[in-house]
């Protein structure tokens, strides 16, 4: 082997040992309160409020609930919960308001999804 080659081959594996380093995910410590949710594979958290909201409702209602979103204009919609109380906001999610785009969750999210974006909702 010349000289050239073994030095290409040094740098080849020092290159690719930099790579692997690099590409290790870095770790960092567990944080059970991360509601996190972007993009369309972003898993739903199951019980976290937050995060279902942030998913399904923000969309509409905005982050706040207040619906100053483009949607939200456009339909004249009301803040949420408003004077609502959690059984009637509930009810909404479940069943969906009739005649507007608010559609029924139902068949699409779980009743523990739905129980946890409704307390979500009502703390907005
Ligand atoms: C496609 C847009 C859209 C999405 C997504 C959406 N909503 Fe709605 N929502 C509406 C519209 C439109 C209304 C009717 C607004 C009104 O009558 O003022 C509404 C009404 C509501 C109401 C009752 C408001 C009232 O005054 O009667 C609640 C509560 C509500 N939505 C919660 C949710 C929650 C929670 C989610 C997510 C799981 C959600 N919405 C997702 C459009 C949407």
């Amino acid at each position: 082997m010349s000289f050239s080659r073994i030095t290409l081959l040094t740098i080849t594996i020092a290159a690719s040992a930099t790579l692997l380093i690099a590409a290790a995910p870095a770790s960092t410590p567990a944080d059970t309160t991360t509601t996190t949710v972007e993009g369309p594979d972003a898993p739903v958290l199951g019980a976290d409020g937050k995060a279902v909201y942030m998913k399904k409702c923000k969309k509409c209602h905005g982050a706040d609930g207040k619906a100053q979103t483009k949607m939200g204009k456009k339909y004249e919609m009301d803040p949420i919960p408003g004077k609502m109380s959690k059984d009637k906001v509930l009810k909404v999610i479940k069943n969906g308001k009739a005649n507007t785009k608010m559609k029924a969750f139902k068949e699409k999210l779980s009743a523990e999804e739905i129980d946890a974006v409704a307390a979500f909702v009502m703390k907005l």
